[in-house]
């Protein structure tokens, strides 16, 4: 079948089209019925099914008599560890964790927080948990101790799951201090932490005991543990809790439930990405974003492909061909990663040398996903590695691809800056401000999804479902809002062209421009913040801030701006990739004191822009204006007010 016509069957027939793909996995009760619709905004996947999802990426592959393929591969470029885990150990290593889990009293429905970077613990720990029913909550490993609170309040977890040390190529990451920190400033629902001790990088559970907190070490508490067998869990049981920054500071807790996302998943690999089992794939991302937790550890595993755990960056660990050894050492099928690894790769070895010197035979396609891909950097790629490089449109809500040229049902003709067509399930619209439609091919609107959403997307909003709701299905009723503005031409090939909201995409990774604000106005010297997304040659955007000081406070203060940067990376974490803040006597406003943030950003970005009819003071925009471009490197126009009619 073409993509199309897959599509309109998903979409016309979707009891029949659902339940033939629930027929990719195992369940202990399957299920008669792929849809239970409630009413317009509540739906359910797979209503009377019953399953287990690490029992469907572990086990079956074993009972099938795969145990001695390769699950998982760990490649760790900083330390320069590689290792192999077959299916079988992996179901040891699995259900004994799942035991130790179990010991520290996690049952069916608990949650479990795992801070851990990118070593073969975060799979077995994330398996483990899917495997007696518990509900995993992994969070980054490059956000602060404020941020962990923030989730650890929110979840509620039993246990932490953590280790003594990540690696950074600069600086060693020390997670348990950050760990005790967010313990402290959070509710107490933790008992057990448990460590998984890397050579006591940086510390070890020994160092923490004795408090109210037991911590357990991770080698000892598994070799103890009895092993525990799969727990048959409804399909509408909840999966996982992930993290996602929205327009404030309070980031929301997506939450996915069991059957759709197995089902889901488990055909995504075969149709989007033509993997088969046995097959190597690497998703070069973390196991702390959703493509990390889609395709790292649940999809490649659900469909008895091989996956790759990598512990390292594209560039200087140790040079940009990194990516290529690996490709070459594995035999990677597909790749996977962010636009902007390609532009770190690209902007130290353009001729793509290193590449050359690689045997890359083995990679058919090249997947990228997290935020826009731009023409530049897919010609480049397409042109040096020989093959198709697909764009695929995503978010965290999501858990899979909303479009993309799905290589494994049929490989269409790629347009630069289209993800090409709407996935299976997924009935996409343009609609305008006001809500209606926009059918004209290329007219720009907002993007959104009729529903119901399709399986494997987000279910609800952990603790929130009012969050839910009122940020995603109020603003256009009868569909989800994905926050994303683009259009689809006459082909049907949609074009995302940005985010509709203050969210920016630093490095393919989401950051609230609402979090850094309320970070910068925490310090006492800040009396108001603004922070926009401004574009970036290497990771995309990233966030500027101008601010304002309380009166007493010294603008021309030695130091300041440096104060202010260690601040906002303090409270929420490297990740934000903050560097840039300046101070100006007064923001732009208008009179009824809105901060126009998006004139800010068009200065900043040296763009033409409109003085608002509406705007208090013409001066505070002499000011923007005089801090120069944000990013010199980038051509443009120095920006110049469009005159309008008042
Ligand atoms: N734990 C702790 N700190 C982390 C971290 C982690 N897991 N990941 C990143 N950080 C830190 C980095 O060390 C860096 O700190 P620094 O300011 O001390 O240098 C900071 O967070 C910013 O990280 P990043 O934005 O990733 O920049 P980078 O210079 O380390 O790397 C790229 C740049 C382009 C190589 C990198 O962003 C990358 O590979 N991106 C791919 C994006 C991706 O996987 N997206 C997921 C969606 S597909
Ligand atoms: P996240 O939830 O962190 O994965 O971020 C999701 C957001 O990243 C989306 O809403 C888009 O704004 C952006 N994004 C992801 N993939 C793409 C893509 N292929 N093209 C354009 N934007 C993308």
């Amino acid at each position: 079948m073409t993509t199309h016509a897959t599509w309109t069957d998903s979409i016309e027939n979707r009891e029949q089209f659902w339940l033939e793909a629930a027929e990719l996995i195992d369940w202990t009760k399957k299920p008669t019925r792929a849809l239970a619709q409630h009413s317009e905004t509540s739906w359910e996947w797979f209503p009377d099914g019953e399953l287990n999802t690490c029992f469907n990426a572990v086990d079956r592959h074993v009972l099938a008599g795969n145990g001695n393929r390769t699950a998982v591969i760990y490649d760790s470029a900083m330390t320069g560890t590689q290792s192999r885990i077959t299916y079988a150990e992996l179901q040891d290593h699995v259900a004994r964790f799942a035991g130790a889990l179990r010991a520290s009293g996690v049952q069916k429905g608990d949650r479990v927080l795992i801070y851990l970077p990118m070593i073969p613990e975060a799979i077995i720990s994330m398996l483990a948990c899917a495997r007696i029913g518990a509900v995993h909550s992994v969070v980054f490993g490059g956000f602060a101790a404020s941020e962990l609170a923030v989730r650890i309040n929110d979840a509620a977890p039993k246990v932490i799951v953590t280790t003594s040390g990540g690696l950074e190529p600069k600086r060693v990451v020390e997670y348990l201090p950050i760990v005790d920190r967010a313990l402290h400033a959070s509710t107490g629902t933790v008992t057990t932490v448990i460590v998984a001790d890397r050579e006591r990088i940086a510390g070890s559970a020994a160092d923490y005991q004795g408090g109210e907190v037991e911590y357990l070490d991770w080698k000892e508490a598994e070799a103890k543990a009895e092993p525990v067998a799969p727990v048959p869990v409804e399909a509408t049981h909840p999966a996982y809790i992930l993290y996602t920054s929205g327009t404030t500071g309070n980031p929301k807790g997506i939450v996915r439930d069991t059957g759709g996302h197995a089902v889901a998943l488990t055909r995504s690999m075969g149709s989007i990405y033509g993997i088969e089992p046995g097959d190597v794939f690497w998703s070069a991302s973390d196991v702390g974003w959703v493509v990390g937790h889609s395709y790292i550890v649940y999809a490649p595993l659900l469909a008895g492909a091989t996956t790759v755990i990598y512990e390292g960056k594209p560039v200087g660990t140790p040079d940009a061909g990194a990516f290529f050894r690996v490709v070459e050492e594995y035999g990677v099928k597909v790749l996977f990663t962010a636009p902007t690894a390609l532009r770190s790769i690209r902007r130290e070895d353009p001729e793509l040398e290193y590449a050359g010197q690689c045997d890359i035979s083995s990679l058919d396609a090249l997947f990228l996903a997290g935020e826009r891909l731009d023409t530049e950097t897919y010609h480049w790629a397409n042109d040096g590695l020989h093959c198709p490089v697909i764009d695929h449109w995503w978010q965290t809500e999501t858990g899979w691809a909303i479009a993309a040229n799905q290589r494994g049902t049929e490989l269409l003709p790629t347009k630069p800056g289209s993800c090409t067509l709407p996935c299976p399930g997924v009935d996409l619209r343009i609609l305008d401000a006001g809500g209606e439609e926009v059918t004209e091919p290329g007219a720009e609107g907002n993007i959104a999804l009729k529903l119901p959403l399709p399986p494997g997307y987000l279910k609800t909003v952990w603790g929130a479902p009012e969050r839910f709701h009122s940020s995603y299905l109020e603003e256009f009723p009868g569909y989800y809002s994905t926050g994303d503005s683009g259009y689809v031409d006459e082909d049907g090939y949609v074009f995302v062209t940005g985010r509709t909201d203050d969210v920016i995409n630093v490095a393919g990774h989401r950051i609230a421009a609402g979090s850094i604000e309320e970070s910068l106005v925490q310090h006492e010297a800040v009396a108001e913040a603004a922070v926009v997304g401004v574009r970036d040659n290497l990771k995309g955007h990233r966030a500027y801030g101008v601010v304002t000081l309380k009166h007493g406070f010294d603008v021309a203060a030695e130091g300041l701006e440096r104060e202010l940067i260690a601040h906002v990376r303090d409270t929420i974490g490297p990740v934000a990739a903050f560097k840039d803040v300046a101070i100006v006597s007064r923001l732009p406003k208008t009179r009824s004191g809105k901060v126009l943030r998006k004139t800010i950003r068009q200065i900043l970005d040296g763009e033409d822009y409109k003085v608002p009819a509406t705007i208090e003071d013409r001066s505070t925009l002499d000011e923007i204006t005089a801090l120069g471009p944000a990013n010199p490197d980038i051509p443009h126009t120095q920006s110049v007010a469009v005159p309008i009619a008042v």
